[in-house]
């Protein structure tokens, strides 16, 4: 019989401290990843893609090609910020989303999650105050209670973060002598509550970071993903689009529109921070991203046509506009 929650919560005292509450959340959330798994039960717990809709033979045939070939660069090491072809992609495709880049300020991870684990592991010592949404992406949590950083909670509205309770939130924290490392958001259809941020609230949320010079962590991994009719592609800007002052981390990641762990990009304020970081965990950057990158590059317009990701469709065609 597997072991109930409450023995697998007894099983994590051999851990050390810092780790206890954040491995206790990740078994929690294997209720539902088993829940996900069962054919019967189509579970929205952990935002798993419909398997039927990959791209099975695009990639069969890729992997097929790159392996025939016998170049050693396709499973050798690579380098750890990523597959240079690739981050010129990324520059390209995060362009259609009116974000101004280049490949130095870009980081390949294995998706949006590994992407929150550096960004916890280089910005938060334990204590640390980080402000989230209310409720919030739970990998988030995950990640930054890891560090053993204090999560504060921000309200929502429908139009999204709640800039009152913000103020009233950084006020408070300000007179107790602390100062939040940074707000994480996931504007494009939140995490879990499925909420669009609202243009102006965007807009009043750079406002926010400007005025108490603050860094916004963007998460965006469904921005590319939606029904249409659901949204337009401006309704779906990313906040990183019109930050000026580079104070936007801005992640996305190719999970939810190709298949999960199929590359990440991430656009950091100041170079070579998340390099060292990511270093220490991942040595180099494996070659899925580089057969990532030869499915974006090569088989967007098949992928396209044959229905897996209109949205990348659409941002692709303008691209080439
Ligand atoms: C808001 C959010 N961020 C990040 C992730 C994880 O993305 P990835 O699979 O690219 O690590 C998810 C997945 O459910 C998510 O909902």
């Amino acid at each position: 019989m597997p072991p109930s929650r409450e023995q697998r919560h007894d099983q994590l005292r051999v851990l050390p401290i810092g780790f206890r509450n954040a491995h206790a959340a990740v078994a929690d959330q294997a209720d539902g990843t088993v829940a996900a798994q069962n054919p019967d039960i189509i579970s929205f717990a952990p935002g798993y893609p419909a398997p039927e809709a990959f791209a099975w033979d695009d990639y069969r045939e890729i992997a097929t090609s790159l392996l025939a070939g016998r170049q050693g660069g396709v499973l050798q090491y690579g380098p750890t910020r990523g597959h240079k072809p690739l981050l010129e992609f990324l520059v390209s495709l995060v362009g259609t989303r009116g974000i101004r880049t280049s490949t130095d300020d870009i980081i390949v991870t294995t998706g949006s999650q590994q992407g929150l684990d550096v960004i916890a592991r280089l910005l938060l010592d334990p204590g640390d105050v980080a402000l989230v949404e209310l409720p919030s992406y739970a990998g988030a949590i995950t990640a930054f209670r890891n560090v053993r950083a204090d999560l504060v909670g921000v309200r929502q509205d429908r139009a999204g973060v709640d800039l009152d309770h913000l103020d009233s939130l950084t006020d408070r924290l300000a007179r107790e002598g602390r100062r939040p490392k940074f707000l994480y958001v996931v504007p494009n259809f939140q995490n879990p509550t499925g909420q669009l941020m609202s243009l102006a609230r965007r807009a009043a949320l750079l406002e926010w970071a400007e005025r108490r010079d603050m860094l916004l962590v963007e998460d965006d991994p469904y921005g590319a993903l939606y029904f249409e009719g659901a949204a337009t592609p401006a309704e779906t800007r990313p906040i990183k689009a019109d930050d000026a002052s580079g104070r936007v981390l801005y992640l996305s990641s190719f999970s939810k529109t190709l298949a999960p762990r199929s590359g990440w990009r991430g656009l950091w304020p100041r170079r070579r921070w998340p390099r060292a970081s990511k270093r220490p965990s991942r040595l180099s950057t494996s070659a899925r991203a580089v057969s990532t990158n030869t499915w974006c590059t090569r088989r967007a317009d098949a992928a396209c046509s044959i229905g897996t990701c209109p949205s990348f469709a659409r941002t692709t065609s303008t691209n080439a506009a």
